[in-house]
């Protein structure tokens, strides 16, 4: 592949040749042996500029191919990936007294999650390697997703998702033609057994972290928001952390940028987990380098993980930007649904807003400047877990018979009048 120079291990150092390895250092195993793209920049430099991307007219994220691992471009699937909005959120950004706040909404990508970001690049890899099945383990957001892109690009998908996943999640897996395994157990459980699936059958394996290629989709986000910023990036960046995948590369992507030369700072990043469920921020916070596993507890379905698969690249992520990895409650995550919906007009699922929640606790610490430019990611629709919705609402709808004296009353209960 002529953009790519090779793969290496984050935690040995070892280099590989993308067709000697396709997943984790074999020195180092799943966890720490984790890879890393290494491009040749000199030679991205000679195939994009700020001025073609400026004159691109391909809005999607495939407008930075030259600084993605594709080598087939005539098997990028049909559906449009990312260029989601970027809102500035002036009604947000006022309540909480901040003069730059800015949502980004993943959930308009094609399955309403950031996820598709990666699933269409796992798909053209597969491909490339000539698969017939794609696979993956999910919390919810990645199978969903991965079964649309397997559908449309015509793999046979096995899906491998804890028995809790939210009904519309699996709704969408069964829509797609997905075929789903409910693993009793958590997510964590999920992600074993369809490794080691995978490993027996010869599929090919989009599980998160393991995949060196994974976190490439996942930057486009973080290029975006350059150019939506006119070539700046932002002071910090609020995103949810469950593996750490997001996080990790979202800072793949500002210094991809920032080693091109299209932006000249690098923004700080700060990972946002549910209280029960945050190993990151715990070994973030008693500077280690590896997190310790847990049993998870959280409303916010797609950031309960207790063994983060990409660790270490999160922590590496968080630490070289010097930013920092909070925690928020499952109270706070939900108050956050309403919150950001009434402040912006998007819609989160729990995992979507806890960033938000993650930049309100801060305020709160007095801890963030009015004048600092702040990007919050939302990265899931709330449409994939309404009961969360629900439960965040104190309002309740009135049931009212047709007719203008019932709908008076009902108005003057609103206290409309
Ligand atoms: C909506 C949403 N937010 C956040 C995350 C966390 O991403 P990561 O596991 O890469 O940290 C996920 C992962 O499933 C997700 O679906
Ligand atoms: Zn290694």
């Amino acid at each position: 592949m002529s953009n790519i120079l090779h793969l290496q291990c984050v935690s040995c150092g070892k280099t590989y040749s993308t067709s000697d390895t396709e997943y984790t250092c074999p020195y180092c195993g799943d966890i720490s042996g984790t890879l890393d793209v290494v491009y040749d920049y000199e030679f991205i430099k000679s195939q994009l500029s700020k001025a073609s991307l400026e004159n691109s007219h391909e809005y999607s994220h495939w407008r930075y191919l030259p600084l993605l691992p594709v080598d087939q471009p005539q098997l990028i699937p049909p559906l449009q990936v990312g260029f989601t909005p970027l809102y500035k959120a002036e009604k947000l950004g006022e309540q909480l007294g901040l003069n730059g706040l800015y949502i980004k909404d993943e959930g308009k990508n094609p399955t309403a999650s950031m996820k598709d970001r990666a699933s269409s690049i796992a798909v053209v890899k597969a491909l490339e390697k000539g698969a017939r099945v794609i696979t993956t383990a999910s919390t919810g957001n990645a199978a969903s997703s991965l079964s649309a892109f397997a559908a449309v690009t015509g793999l046979d998908c096995l899906i491998f998702v804890p028995e809790n996943a939210p009904r519309a999640k699996v709704a969408q897996l069964l829509s797609f033609g997905a075929k789903v395994l409910m693993i009793r157990g958590t997510y964590d459980h999920a992600f074993d057994q369809c490794r080691l699936a995978a490993n027996k059958w010869q599929w090919y394996c989009r599980n998160t972290a393991i995949n060196p290629y994974l976190g490439e989709g996942k930057k486009t986000a973080a290029l975006e928001i350059c150019e939506q910023l006119s070539w700046k990036a932002p002071d910090k960046v609020f995103v949810s952390v469950g593996d750490g995948c997001i996080i990790a590369g979202l800072w793949k992507g500002f210094q991809d940028f920032y080693r091109l030369g299209f932006i000249d700072k690098l923004p700080q990043l700060i990972g946002v987990q549910a209280e029960k469920a945050a190993p990151l921020v715990k070994a973030f916070v008693e500077g280690k380098d590896m997190a310790e596993t847990l049993i998870p507890e959280t409303v916010a379905d797609s950031i309960s993980v207790g063994n983060p698969r990409d660790q270490v690249k999160a922590l590496r992520a968080v630490r070289e930007s010097g930013g920092k990895m909070i925690t928020v409650s499952d109270d706070q995550i939900l108050e956050a649904i309403p919150l950001v919906a009434r402040g912006s007009g998007v819609f989160g699922e729990p995992a979507g807003v806890a960033g938000y929640a993650g930049l309100r606790k801060m305020v709160d610490l007095r801890e963030i400047d009015a004048s600092e430019k702040i990007v919050v990611i939302i990265t899931g629709n709330g449409l994939k877990d309404i009961d969360s919705a629900m439960m965040a609402v104190k309002e309740k709808p009135l049931i009212v018979e047709p007719g203008l004296d019932d709908i008076e009353n009902a108005l003057l209960s609103f206290g409309l009048f």
